[in-house]
């Protein structure tokens, strides 16, 4: 498998393949990569001729330095995981914060029309500018057709489809279903830290959510966000961070539902230092 380092190469390498119009898809990813982040791959791999999958931890999205030490680093294992897909055609980009960041290593502030100001937005200021503002230089380097993303992070697929738009980026931007442990749990990289008494409370997220769906058609939103803080009241490994019925167009959160509105649940839980969120479509 390749693995590429400098954004020269691949530059050089994409130029090559637009010249004989290759199709290519891209997964962009920090790395510590698991099942959830290989069936994008795999989704990449069916409906492009090749694809590039870029490792790298962006330090401009992390606002707790404590978090972007502890993100796990492991190349080695990434590429293997990789390799074991049945494809010849993955190439891996793997660059040094220089290599994407050409001046400084910095975000450029971005007008998401509202939807960075919401949920993890409230909790994670800066965030998204990081998040667009790495995107914006790997979708240059990369030039993709199409670029996969998982829902896992709904908020952030919402905010790059806005982002293709503002930056007049041709990129077809693919949603890809959350993938998840047989007990619930949405595999994350962050998961890997999680002590055995976190992972097996855990799954209590996933619960709390179906729950929520099964019962969104009958009862208020007032009484399920009620009955979504007390399921974490006396939980002693888990505290939740947010909770909140939103809307799917433009994240906002709502207190009463409206006809023809699609609308799912977020959620952010503390396990300990480690944060988990999860989503989950209600209609
Ligand atoms: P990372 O957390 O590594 O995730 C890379 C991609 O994998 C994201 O699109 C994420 O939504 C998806 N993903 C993670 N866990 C998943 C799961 N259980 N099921 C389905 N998809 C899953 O998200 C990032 O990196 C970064 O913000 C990035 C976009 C790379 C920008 O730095």
């Amino acid at each position: 498998m390749q693995v590429h380092e400098k954004r020269r190469d691949i530059i050089n390498y994409v130029a090559s393949l637009k010249k004989k119009q290759k199709t290519i898809g891209f997964v962009p990813t920090m790395g510590a990569l698991h099942k959830g982040h290989l069936a994008l791959v795999e989704r990449a791999i069916q409906e492009n001729n090749i694809v590039i999958v870029s490792i790298f931890v962006n330090p401009t999205q992390f606002n707790n330095s404590e978090d972007l030490v502890n993100y796990p680093r492991t190349l080695t294992s990434d590429v293997k995981l990789l390799s074991s897909l049945s494809s010849n055609n993955i190439v891996v980009f793997a660059p040094k914060p220089e290599e994407v960041y050409t001046e400084q290593v910095s975000s450029i502030s971005y007008d998401f029309h509202g939807l960075e100001h919401e949920m993890e937005g409230k909790f994670r200021p800066g965030h998204f500018d990081g998040v667009g503002t790495v995107l914006k230089h790997l979708f240059t380097i990369v030039s993709p057709t199409k670029a996969y993303f998982g829902e896992k992070d709904f908020q952030q697929l919402q905010i790059v489809k806005k982002l293709v738009e503002i930056e007049n980026m041709k990129i077809q931007i693919i949603g890809c279903p959350i993938y998840r442990e047989e007990s619930g749990l949405a595999l994350s990289s962050r998961n890997k830290r999680l002590n055995e008494l976190q992972l097996k409370t855990a799954p209590i997220i996933y619960k709390t959510l179906k729950q929520v769906q099964k019962d969104f058609g009958t009862k208020s939103v007032t009484k399920l966000d009620e009955w979504v803080s007390k399921q974490f009241e006396n939980n002693e490994v888990l505290t939740l961070e947010y909770f909140e019925i939103a809307k799917v167009s433009d994240l906002k959160s709502i207190k009463q539902k409206q006809k023809e509105t699609k609308y799912r649940a977020f959620i952010a839980v503390f396990a300990g230092k480690i944060r988990l969120i999860d989503n989950i479509a209600l209609n």
